[in-house]
């Protein structure tokens, strides 16, 4: 089996924007009883290709980049990730590149943007967290003043 993540995101709802929290909180204890309690199928979807196909032994940031681009698409949607579909499928499709959660069709370009780059095939591709943080509080702040616009209010 793939190695423990060992980077745990902490996303608070405050209001109406995300705040995210990144850091080490000694995952893999939290994980294992994940694996106790919702089996392996339950960790899958956050798995980047590189755990699945064996070629990294280590963990990287990268690898938990790619776990908080589907992070974001759940906060996003609100849905689990791939929730018909069986182990095998899901490890052949992420494996692949083939398969990565469907993107609703009104979504914010620069969201879409950031967890498509999140979850890339290739690691090198994937952004840093000081990257995402950044682009974060940009989208945020951007937010942030369309709301305070009177014309852009419903
Ligand atoms: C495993 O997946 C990673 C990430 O997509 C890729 O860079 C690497 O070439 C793959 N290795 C093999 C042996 O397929």
């Amino acid at each position: 089996m793939a190695p423990p993540l060992t980077t745990c995101f902490v996303i608070q709802l405050t209001g109406l924007l995300p705040a995210f929290q990144v850091g080490d909180f000694g995952l893999s204890r939290i994980k294992r009883n994940t694996l106790v309690s919702g089996g392996v199928r339950g960790t899958l979807p956050w798995m980047a290709p590189e755990l699945l196909n064996g070629s990294s032994s280590r963990v990287s940031e990268k690898v938990d980049v790619f776990s908080f681009g589907i992070a974001l698409w759940e906060l996003l949607t609100g849905e689990e990730p791939y929730a018909n579909m069986h182990c095998g499928a899901i490890i052949g499709g992420i494996v692949s590149n083939t398969l990565r959660p469907q993107l609703p069709k009104r979504c914010d370009p620069q969201w879409k943007r950031l967890m498509e780059e999140c979850w890339s095939p290739d690691p090198a591709a994937r952004p840093s967290f000081t990257e995402i943080t950044n682009r974060l509080r940009d989208m945020s702040l951007a937010l942030q003043k369309k709301r305070h616009t009177p014309a852009a209010s419903r």
